[in-house]
């Protein structure tokens, strides 16, 4: 087990339980805020679900380490953590990022790995992303926020594949299986504040079937993430309820990353589902693949 490791990597994201961006992430943040125009008149849908480069900005400045610290703190769970590392120590890490926005939940893995490397020797992980988003901003500007990142971290990841698909899921489970038969299953897969969007065109059923769909292009130590707010509580405890895990409630106190706001604390309440693939889907869509 790896209980120790694990405490010292939280340490070093989150000091003194203060989830606090380090330099790599937060230069790259800063840089692209700077870069995007401001306006006054962005809606609240469009602050949450940005399709234009103002828009963007507004949700880099919102909801980025928001969201990031609590896909951190995700994988720093306990078993979600002995998984991780046990994929991490293989050299590969392949993800993918269905509602991706600006690459919120990839970047926050890459800078986990290299928080890991700061606390223990690892092999260089090769790594490989699937974006899929319906918003061509956000892939774009979430693309370049990956590179510059992945740059600043060139001793401990290589990227070795970045695809980006703007076909809306669950209509993109096509392209995700494609993928996953050419790069290999995936390790992880995140469904961050996408639930959402995709409760007002599907039923509940649809959302299980379609997450259990997914969780066959999946790895064995595979674990998918599904967050939401704690508006979204029970949208997200009845999607756990349908793949047979429950949902648990969290909170993080994390220092405010918005431009207005700065130098202040603020403790953030969410709901987290973790699934994990069954055995026989993965034996499933290995024979899958060698056919096709
Ligand atoms: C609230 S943002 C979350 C972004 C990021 N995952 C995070 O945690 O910060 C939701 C994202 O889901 C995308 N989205 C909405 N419906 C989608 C769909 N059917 N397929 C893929 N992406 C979708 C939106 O464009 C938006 O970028």
């Amino acid at each position: 087990m790896h209980e120790s490791l694990r405490l010292k990597v939280k340490e070093k994201l989150a000091p003194d339980e203060i989830w606090t961006m380090r330099p790599n992430i937060e230069e790259v943040l800063k840089s692209e805020i700077n870069s995007l125009p401001q306006a006054s008149d962005i809606s609240k849908y469009e602050r949450r679900y940005p399709t234009t480069n103002a828009a963007l900005r507004t949700f880099l400045n919102a909801f980025f380490a928001r969201h990031y610290f609590q896909i951190q703190d995700t994988v720093l769970q306990p078993d979600v953590f002995e998984k991780f590392i046990k994929v991490i120590r293989k050299g590969t890490l392949r993800i993918a990022d269905i509602g991706s926005g600006p690459v919120v939940a990839t970047l926050a893995f890459l800078d986990l790995i290299t928080a890991l490397n700061q606390c223990v020797q690892l092999p260089m992980v090769r790594v490989s992303i699937i974006l899929n988003d319906t918003a061509n901003v956000s892939l774009r500007i979430g693309q370049k926020m990956v590179r510059s990142f992945s740059k600043r971290s060139l001793f401990d990841i290589i990227l070795t594949n970045i695809i980006s698909v703007d076909t809306p899921f669950p209509k993109s489970l096509t392209q995700l299986r494609r993928v996953a038969a050419m790069t290999g299953s995936y390790d992880i897969c995140c469904m961050s504040y996408v639930l959402n969007p995709l409760k007002q065109e599907m039923t509940h059923k649809e959302i299980q079937n379609n997450i259990q769909e997914l969780l066959r292009y999946c790895s064995s130590d595979a674990s998918c993430f599904i967050l939401q707010d704690r508006f979204k509580k029970s949208l997200l405890r009845q999607t756990g309820r349908l793949q047979g895990v429950t949902s648990q409630k969290a909170a993080l106190c994390q220092k405010v990353y918005d431009e207005y706001n700065s130098n202040t604390e603020y403790t953030y309440t969410f709901f987290r589902t973790i699934v994990a693939p069954k055995e026989r889907y993965y034996q499933g869509v290995e024979t899958r693949f060698c056919l096709q």
